[in-house]
C-alpha cells in the first residue's frame, strides 16, 4: 500500500486514509486510538514518526472501516451522556438519539427512586440515570449475559453502582416494583431495509430485531409494566419513528394515563411515555 510501507509521519498517514475514507474526523479517531492519544495530538505532532507496527495497526484498522464496520467496535468505545463506555460486538452502539430518552425519564425520577432499565447493552441509559441520580437505585436487565459483562466493566470503571441481571425482560424481577421503568428494546421488523444498511449490519440481530413489525417486545414490555410498577410510577420505551401510534395503543390498553409520545430533533414520535394511575390521588 503505497505511502504507508515505510517510516511515515501522521501527516502521511492521515493524507493516506483520508483517500480511503469519506470522513475526515474517523481517519483521525482510527489514528489516535492507535496511538493511545488524543486527536489534538495528532496536530500538535504532525511530523512524529509511526513505528511499523503502529503503521500495520493502522492500515488494518482503515481497511475495516472502509468495508463497513463501526469505528466504535475497531475502537471499542462509544461516548453516550458524556460517559466513555466500552462496547464490543454483543452490544448496540449507544446512540446518541437514545440521550433523548434518558433526558425524558430523569424529569420523572427523584432522588431516592428505584428505576429498571430493561434491555440495557452496554448499560448506557442506566448508567447515565445512575450518573445524574447518584443515591437512586438502578436496576439493568438484559438477555444477553455477553452484553451484561460489557455492562459490567462499564459499571465498575465509571464507579457506579448498577444492580445488573441476567433474562427474559420482567423475569429477572420477580415481583419486584419500581418507580420508573425505562428502556430502548429492539423495534425493527425483520423485513426494515435499515438491517442492511450502516452500523446495523454488524450489531446483533437480538438487539434490533423484534417480530410483529418490530413491536414484538414493546407489546410485552407495556403489558407488563403495570405489574412492576408502583402506582403513579412512569413507563418510557424509546421506538421507531413510525411506530407512536401503534406504542400509545399498547400503553392505553396496558392501562396507563397521560399517555404521549415525545419527538426527536427531526421531529419525528421516538419516545412514548406513560404514567400507571394512582388510585390514591384525584387525576
Ligand atoms: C436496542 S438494544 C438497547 C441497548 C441499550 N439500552 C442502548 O440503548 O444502547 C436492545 C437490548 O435488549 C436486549 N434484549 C433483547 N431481547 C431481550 C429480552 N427478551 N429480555 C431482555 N433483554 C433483551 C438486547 O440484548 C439488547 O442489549
Amino acid at each position: 500500500m503505497s505511502g504507508l510501507e515505510h517510516a511515515v509521519t501522521l501527516a502521511e498517514a492521515l493524507t493516506w486514509a483520508r483517500g480511503r475514507l469519506d470522513d475526515r474526523l474517523e481517519a483521525e479517531v482510527l489514528l489516535a486510538h492507535v496511538l493511545g492519544a488524543t486527536r489534538s495530538h495528532l496536530y500538535t505532532w504532525p511530523e512524529q514518526q509511526l513505528s511499523e507496527t503502529q503503521v500495520e495497526d493502522y492500515r488494518r484498522l482503515i481497511e475495516r472501516r472502509a468495508a463497513g464496520e463501526p469505528v466504535a467496535y475497531l475502537t471499542g468505545r462509544q461516548e453516550f451522556w458524556s460517559l466513555e463506555l466500552e462496547v464490543d460486538a454483543a452490544t448496540l452502539i449507544p446512540r446518541p438519539e437514545t440521550e433523548h430518552l434518558v433526558e425524558l425519564a430523569l424529569q420523572r425520577v427523584a432522588a431516592r427512586d428505584t428505576v429498571l432499565d430493561l434491555g440495557t447493552g452496554t448499560g448506557a441509559v442506566a448508567l447515565a440515570i445512575a450518573h445524574e441520580r447518584p443515591e437512586a437505585r438502578v436496576t439493568a436487565v438484559d438477555a444477553s449475559a455477553a452484553a451484561l459483562a460489557v455492562a459490567h466493566r462499564n459499571a465498575a470503571r465509571l464507579k457506579l453502582d448498577l444492580e445488573l441481571l441476567e433474562g427474559d425482560w420482567y423475569a429477572p424481577v420477580r415481583e419486584r416494583r419500581f418507580h420508573v421503568i425505562v428502556s430502548n428494546p429492539p423495534y425493527i421488523g425483520e423485513a426494515e431495509p435499515e438491517l442492511s444498511q450502516g452500523d446495523c449490519r454488524f450489531e446483533p440481530r437480538s438487539a434490533l430485531v423484534a417480530d410483529g413489525h418490530g413491536l414484538a417486545d414493546l407489546r410485552l414490555i407495556a403489558a407488563g409494566a403495570p405489574m412492576h410498577l408502583y402506582p403513579g410510577g412512569w413507563l418510557l420505551v424509546e421506538h421507531g419513528y413510525r411506530q407512536g401510534a401503534a406504542v400509545r395503543e399498547l400503553f392505553r390498553r396496558a392501562g396507563f394515563v397521560d399517555v404521549a409520545s415525545e419527538r426527536d430533533l427531526a421531529g419525528h414520535e421516538r419516545v412514548t411515555l406513560g404514567r400507571l394511575p394512582d388510585p390514591g390521588t384525584t387525576p
